[in-house]
């Protein structure tokens, strides 16, 4: 059967869904759902027709007009642990089909939070991660982006609670009280106690964006189409009304830059700090970390990332995942444009500056695994949580910029806008970004070798580093480190979180214990509000075999679940020869911390650790 995307089990031959149709009912003390998904597809077909799923439970799968029982099959669990497992419908002229299902509490996409693991102690939290490949552990569907779907939702949850979605919003029906604005016809499924809340997409998304949260929420005004939701805890939701303030601005800087904004709304959801990522862009409804709630309006960055895949990713998707680069390359270039609006060009220089040297590094890192330093890559039997990296954000970025470079700035503005309205609501590949750069930029191949950029392995000769004063300044003082000089305190009186983080991301690698401790004696980098500095410094002192400071290190690994912290400190930790007592540390941690972690999350760190011991 040929595949169209080598993360999912859809068949090119078969039809494609076009729209689902989601009845859930979250059952909190067994961490599952209780669930039905029609699934209607663009034609009628008959014989196999196949979708994925992971650990999904299904009881049935029907024909909804005739009410008859679909034969189907489910592949073994063991066959494939990266694509899940294939379920095989066999279809007689149908154009629908309904599954009768349940999630496991082990649902990849799934967070589900205990009352004590929240903020108010008093109620649970669900929350979902879809992106890469985890849609089909919430609900059985053809999990590639190359398919588009639209979808609506009912879910049932209990009347103490409230639901929100990347998606509008219809109702909410409350049949106890006999208040609701909708009538509920089935008194099981409204019984005493739930409530229903309903949500349309009518606009066709990939279905790593199905996104949810279900808990106790409240909600900030932030503009005329945003508003900050987070758990109801009246000073977390002030302080991020205030980290998120500019939202409204941004959206303008960036409807100037790249086209109208096409999803109306654009809310903010501050998640718990088990948030596996600094944010993620689910369509009208962007999901954050908490930990870029600093006080400092930095958070604005991660907004402003966010807020572009809504033209570079969520209206053109990359079709599968190893031309991701097409989602993140472009998003990474769009994010600095409204970077550089809104908060300068000094700080937009200091971000390509972090950027590069996250490349620098990763490159490094997939030295033994070339594959992963190209732009498009074979992710054949590959989990791309597995190889998610700064490759696909930066060498994209940098490709991009030297294209902006080559054909200047204004037309380089023109011909993003024109990409964009030529393949809105599209999933494309490398080659059809390619062949319509050819034919807007005539001979720009001449110029830039296009397929050492999209084919090639590590950095390209024409990359370059960005250049300011400040930038400059940092890594000199980052160099003059090597013979021993601290910065004054002069020097450092106007630096921020990010003047810090690409001052230590520059050190050596591995400095002298009392180097690192002289450092912190006199600028308390461990103590750091700020994540990335906090995280940056803690790496440096493991890997300068610094004991000291293992208690922060064991502090902060307990107490956010986000993996761009995760990864470096447990790679630190377990990573090169002689780290007995650390390998031992590091998994006394794991299990002490991974029941507060998200499942991608434990995955991941589970990897790193299998891989060192
Ligand atoms: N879409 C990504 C997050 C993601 C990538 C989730 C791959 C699952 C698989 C999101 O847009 C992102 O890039 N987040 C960054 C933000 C940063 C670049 C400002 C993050 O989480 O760190
Ligand atoms: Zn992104």
């Amino acid at each position: 059967m040929p595949r169209v995307d080598p993360h999912s089990y859809t068949d090119s031959t078969h039809p494609v869904t076009t729209h689902i149709s989601l009845s859930f009912y979250f059952d909190f003390p067994s961490s599952t759902i209780l669930a039905t998904a029609l699934l209607s597809l663009s034609a009628p077909h008959s014989g196999a027709f196949t979708v994925d799923s992971r650990s999904l439970s299904i009881s049935a799968v029907v024909d909804p007009v005739t009410f008859v029982a679909l034969p189907f099959t489910l592949e073994p669990v063991s066959s494939d642990a990266v694509l899940g497992q294939a379920v095989t419908v066999t279809l007689s002229n149908q154009s629908q089909l309904l599954f009768i299902f349940k999630t496991s509490p082990s649902s990849s996409a799934l967070q589900w939070l205990s009352p004590p693991q929240t903020f108010n102690k008093s109620v649970p939290f669900v929350y979902t991660q879809c992106q890469a490949i985890h849609a089909r552990s919430i609900f059985p569907c053809q999990d590639t982006p190359a398919a588009r779907i639209k979808y609506s939702a009912k879910l049932n949850i209990p009347q103490y609670l409230s639901a929100v979605m990347a998606a509008r919003h219809v109702n909410r029906r409350d049949p106890v009280s006999g208040e609701s604005n909708g009538a509920c016809d089935d008194s099981l499924w409204c019984g005493e106690g739930r409530t229903v809340e309903e949500f349309v997409m009518e606009q066709p998304v990939p279905p790593y964006l199905f996104a949810f949260a279900v808990g106790e929420l409240g909600f900030r005004e932030l503009g005329p189409r945003t508003k900050v939701y987070s758990e109801a805890v009246p000073e977390m939701l002030d302080a991020a009304a205030r980290e998120f303030a500019g939202a409204e601005e941004m959206i303008k800087v960036g409807e100037g830059l790249f086209g109208p904004y096409d999803w109306e709304r654009f809310d903010l959801l501050v998640l718990p700090p088990s948030f596996p990522y600094g944010g993620m862009e689910n369509p009208r409804m962007v999901f954050l970390t908490p930990t870029v709630i600093k006080g400092d309006a930095s958070g604005a960055q991660v907004v402003a990332h966010e807020l572009a895949h809504s033209w570079t990713g969520n209206l053109i998707t990359n079709k599968t995942n190893e031309h991701f680069w097409l989602n993140e390359g472009f998003t990474t270039y769009a994010e600095r444009r409204i970077v550089e609006i809104v908060q300068g060009k000094e700080r937009a220089v200091l971000n390509i500056g972090i950027g590069w040297r996250g490349l620098v590094e990763d490159v490094e890192r997939f030295k033994d695994n070339m594959e992963f330093t190209k732009l498009k890559n074979n992710q054949q039997g590959i989990d791309p949580d597995d190889v998610y990296s700064s490759v696909p954000y930066e060498k994209g970025y940098q490709f991009l910029w030297r294209i902006e470079r080559q054909i200047g700035r204004p037309a380089f503005d023109e011909f993003l806008k024109k990409y964009i309205a030529a393949f809105k609501f599209q999933s494309i590949d490398t080659e059809t970004f390619l062949d319509f750069l050819k034919a807007n930029v005539p001979g720009i191949e001449d110029h830039i070798d296009l397929k050492l950029w999209t084919e090639g392995t590590g950095i390209p000769p024409d990359a370059m580093e960005p250049a300011s004063d400040i930038y400059a300044k940092i890594l000199s003082l980052a160099n003059e480190f090597k013979s021993g000089r601290i910065p004054n305190e002069d020097e450092v009186s106007n630096w921020g979180g990010q003047e810090w983080e690409l001052y230590i991301e520059n050190l050596p690698k591995s400095i002298e214990a009392s180097q690192v401790l002289a450092l912190d004696a006199r600028y308390r980098l461990s103590e750091s509000k700020d994540y990335e500095v906090k995280v940056a410094f803690l790496q440096l002192a493991i890997s300068s075999r610094c004991s000291n400071y293992y208690n922060e290190v064991e502090k902060t690994l307990k107490e956010v679940g986000r993996m761009k912290y995760l990864r470096p400190l447990y790679t630190a930790l377990v990573q090169g020869p002689g780290k007995e007592e650390e390998k031992i540390f590091a998994k006394r941690l794991f299990l002490e911390a991974c029941s507060c972690y998200h499942p991608i999350a434990q995955g991941v760190v589970e990897a790193i650790l299998a891989k060192h011991m």
